[in-house]
C-alpha cells in the first residue's frame, strides 16, 4: 500500500514508519517537526530501500495535503500528528484546537479532495474521561466525556470522521476509517534504533528511567491517596510495537463503510508503585521517591477491556509483562540519555 503518516517523526509514528516498510509499503511520512526529530527519518532510511519518503509539511496546510496525496497516490492515511501534553492543552486549549482539531479537518478535506479510502487515526482513552466504576475496564461503549482539551480535541476529530463517513456512504463514495484509542504507550522498537524523545519528557515510564540514569535527582509520585490497592494511580501500558501491529491488523482489514473503534491496551493495569519498582528491578539502578500532590485532571484508574480487537481481528497485546516493557525502554534510554541527541 501507499500509506501516509503524518506525524511519523514522532514517538509513535516513527515506530508505525518502520513497521509499514518492514511490511513492504512505500510509506510518505509527513511532519512539521515540530517535537518530531528528523534524526528518526535518518535512523529508519537503512531500512527503507527507497520505499520512504519524508515530506517537511503541516497536516493543516490542505492545498500542500492534497498535492502530497495526489503526487504520492496514497491510498491509506495513517494520521498520528498532534499536540499530546495534557496539562499544557489545559493552558494553551487554541493551539491543541488548532492542531488537532483543525489540521485534521484539513487532512480530511484533503483526503476527500483527491479520494483517499482508508483512513486510521491516532485516538486516545482520554476522549473518555473518567470513566465510573461499571466502565473499569474501559470499553469501547464507555461513554465518552473528556475532561481537558487534549481529550476533547481528539473527540472533535473522532466525530469529523463519523459523519464524513456517514455522508460518503450516501453518496457511494468509498471511504472507511478507524479511530484506536490509545492508552498508555511505552517502550521502543527491538533493535534500538527510534524511541521515546520528549521535551519536555513528563511521562512516567521515561521520568523514572532518567531518575535511573542520574539525569533527574529524584521521582515524584503523583498522588499517593487514590482509592487503588496502593493509593497510587493505574493505567494500561502497551508496547508501541504491539501498538503499532494493532495498527497494521486494522489496516489490512479496513474496508470502504467502516467506522470503526477499537481501544489498544493490554487489558491490565500497573500503579505508580509498581512502576518504579519495575525500573528499578530492570536497571538495577535506585533513586529517591518522593511523594508529592495528585497532579490536577489524573483519574485514579485507567486500563481497557481489549475483547472488542480480540473478537473482531484477533489482535491481542504480546508484551504484558511488565519487566519486559521497561526492559524495552531502558534499552533505548541508556543508549540515548539525551535522546536523538546523544
Ligand atoms: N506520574 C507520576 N509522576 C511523574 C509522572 C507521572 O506519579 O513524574 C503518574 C501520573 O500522575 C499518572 C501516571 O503516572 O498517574 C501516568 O502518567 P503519564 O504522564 O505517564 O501518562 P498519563 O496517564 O497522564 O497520560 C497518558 C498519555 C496521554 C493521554 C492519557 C490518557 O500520555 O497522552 O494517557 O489518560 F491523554
Amino acid at each position: 500500500m501507499n500509506v501516509m503518516v503524518t506525524g511519523g517523526a514522532g514517538y509513535i509514528g516513527s515506530h508505525a514508519v518502520q513497521r509499514l516498510l518492514r511490511d513492504g509499503n512505500t510509506v510518505l511520512c509527513v511532519d512539521n517537526l515540530y517535537r518530531g526529530h528528523a534524526e528518526a527519518m535518518a535512523a529508519l532510511e537503512p531500512e527503507a530501500g527507497g520505499r520512504l519518503t519524508f515530506a517537511e509539511a503541516d497536516t493543516g496546510d490542505r492545498e500542500k495535503m492534497k498535492s502530497l496525496l495526489k503526487e504520492h497516490q496514497i491510498d491509506t492515511v495513517m494520521h498520528f500528528a498532534a499536540l499530546a501534553y495534557v496539562g499544557e492543552s489545559v493552558t494553551e486549549p487554541l493551539v491543541y484546537y488548532r492542531n488537532n482539531a483543525a489540521s485534521a479537518l484539513s487532512l480530511i478535506q484533503a483526503c476527500d479532495a483527491v479520494g483517499v479510502q482508508r483512513f486510521v487515526f491516532s485516538s486516545t482513552c482520554a476522549t473518555y474521561g473518567e470513566p465510573s466504576e461499571e466502565f473499569i475496564p474501559i470499553p469501547e461503549t464507555c461513554p465518552q466525556n473528556p475532561i481537558n482539551p487534549y481529550g476533547r480535541s481528539k473527540l472533535h476529530v473522532e466525530h469529523m470522521l463519523f459523519d464524513y463517513a456517514h455522508a460518503c456512504q450516501l453518496k457511494g463514495k468509498p471511504f472507511g476509517f478507524a479511530a484506536l484509542r490509545y492508552f498508555n504507550v511505552s517502550g521502543s522498537d527491538r533493535t534500538g534504533v527510534i524511541g521515546e524523545d520528549h521535551t519536555p519528557e513528563t511521562h512516567l515510564i521515561p521520568v523514572v528511567l532518567q531518575a535511573a540514569l542520574g539525569i533527574r535527582d529524584s521521582i515524584t509520585i503523583f498522588g499517593t491517596d487514590y482509592a487503588t490497592p496502593d493509593g497510587t494511580c493505574v493505567r494500561d501500558y502497551i508496547h508501541v510495537e504491539d501498538l503499532i501491529d494493532a495498527h497494521a491488523c486494522v489496516m489490512g482489514d479496513l474496508k470502504p463503510g467502516d467506522t470503526r473503534t477499537y481501544n489498544l491496551g493490554i487489558g491490565k493495569g500497573y500503579s505508580v508503585r509498581e512502576i518504579i519498582d519495575s525500573c528499578k528491578r530492570v536497571t538495577g539502578k535506585d533513586f529517591e521517591i518522593k511523594e508529592g500532590q495528585r497532579r490536577p485532571g489524573d483519574p485514579p484508574s485507567l486500563y481497557a477491556n481489549p475483547a472488542k480487537i480480540l473478537g473482531g481481528l484477533g489482535w491481542k497485546a504480546s508484551i504484558t509483562d511488565l519487566d519486559e516493557n521497561i526492559a524495552s525502554a531502558w534499552n533505548w534510554f541508556k543508549n540515548h540519555p539525551e535522546g536523538y541527541g546523544s
